[in-house]
């Protein structure tokens, strides 16, 4: 279990969790990290822990370097006990540490692991501590991901510690962002911030403004690999995402009874290809809402089927509806579909969840047991009219921009 060094004195001591693959419904297939670095100055720093279960082998990284019972801060980024869990444990071994936070992470540290003997130095925003020949300066980052979250920049190094931002699942031996195949990264760091992030994205542009005069060599996140090679490329996209910036991309997500619902998913697709707007079909039966979530990152339509079903939506639909809501995506233009055998309420509930999300709509398409050729071409040539007004608006409003 060897330490990785990414800078004279400052290394990577984490541990990697092979295992995960959910993180609080986040489906991980390709696992995750807990990343924490220990920094060797006069006072020996480490920024964050690990989930308890994993304590002893990053201790025994810590162990190859220095005497843990030596360490003087314990910085805590953020109290989501994936990075705090080991506090507790870390605390009797290191037992002259002081805790460095955010007001609101002692007081979510305290809450969680009620230790009140903890020594705490709570540190303001643009805040300095001196850790020898070193200075880190703390950055309050609130909801990225909790309300305690900070970010520390250590001054001398032009490293970032940005603890959730910037993070990835992915569990591998390699430690960073040139060392992993790039597309892979990208699309973790993508779909981390759709399924975890993407709520907050007004507090992620304060965040991104705040580091922005910053120069950064590295960032050195709480789960994933370190970006050293691409740092401004990932620093650009959290700008877009955080933007709610969206692209002419059709996602068509349904679930099926008697294959009513399919049919017309199938004209709906036809009818936004028509005009050359790439679409993705995504039956929730054999699609995980996480990674339906990172297509709906960078998607402007979002046109979600169900039949009716005990007056209601399919379960399926539903939860991902309640997920895709949680998640809070703006600025994208929502269409509810379906078909039903009498009522026909499931298409409505769906239309509803869409607008409380805030989208503008499409009119809805509901239609009575199973659509004829006659109904699906009607289906069509209405919505290719709607998608030619739609194409019309964003043409001015471009245009006037
Ligand atoms: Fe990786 Fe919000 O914890």
């Amino acid at each position: 279990m060897n330490p990785v060094k990414l800078k004279e004195g400052i290394y990577w001591v984490g541990e990697i969790d092979w295992d995960l693959r959910n993180f609080h419904g986040y489906l991980t297939q390709r696992g995750s990290t807990y990343n924490a670095y220990l920094i060797l100055d006069e006072k020996i720093t480490l920024i964050d822990t690990v989930r308890p279960y994993l304590y002893e082998k990053m201790m025994s990284r810590v162990s190859s370097l220095i005497d843990p019972s030596q360490i003087h801060y314990i910085i805590a980024n953020h109290v989501e006990m994936d990075h705090s869990g080991s506090l507790p444990l870390l605390m009797e071994t290191a037992r002259n540490a002081t805790i460095i936070t955010s007001p609101n992470g002692q007081k979510g540290l305290i809450a969680h692991y009620k230790r009140k003997d903890w020594n705490f130095k709570v540190v303001k925003s643009d805040e300095s501590v001196n850790l020898g020949k070193r200075n880190i300066k703390f950055f309050h980052t609130p909801m990225v991901h909790w309300p305690d979250n900070m970010v520390s920049y250590l001054e001398e190094d032009n490293v970032l510690f940005s603890n959730d931002a910037f993070g990835q699942h992915i569990a591998s031996s390699e430690r960073f962002d040139d060392e992993y195949p790039f597309g892979i990264v990208v699309e973790e760091a993508k779909k981390y911030y759709a399924n975890i992030v993407l709520p907050y994205s007004m507090l992620v542009k304060k965040a991104i403004d705040l580091i922005a005069p910053l120069a950064i060599d590295m960032i050195a996140p709480a789960h994933g690999v370190v970006w050293r090679s691409y740092v401004k490329m990932i620093l650009e996209e959290y700008g877009k995402w955080a933007a709610n910036q969206a692209e002419m991309k059709a996602l068509i997500i349904y679930d099926t009874m008697w294959k009513s619902t399919e049919k017309i998913a199938s004209i709906i697709q036809k009818a936004f290809e028509s005009y050359k707007i790439p679409t993705k079909i995504l039956n929730l039966r054999y699609n995980h809402i996480s990674d339906i979530m990172n297509d709906i990152l960078t998607a402007k339509f979002i046109c979600v089927g169900s039949p009716t079903l005990n007056s209601n939506m399919l379960p399926t639909v539903a939860g991902f509806l309640t997920y895709l809501k949680g998640l809070s995506p703006k600025n994208r233009i929502g269409l509810a579909f379906g078909s039903y055998g009498w009522g026909g309420q499931g298409v409505r509930h769906v239309e509803e969840v869409l607008k409380g999300c805030g989208f503008d709509m499409i009119e809805s398409i509901n239609v009575q047991y199973i659509p004829d050729e006659t109904q699906l071409q009607e289906i069509f040539d209405k919505l290719k009219r709607e998608i030619s007004g739609l194409l019309e608006t964003t043409r001015l409003i471009g245009s006037q921009g």
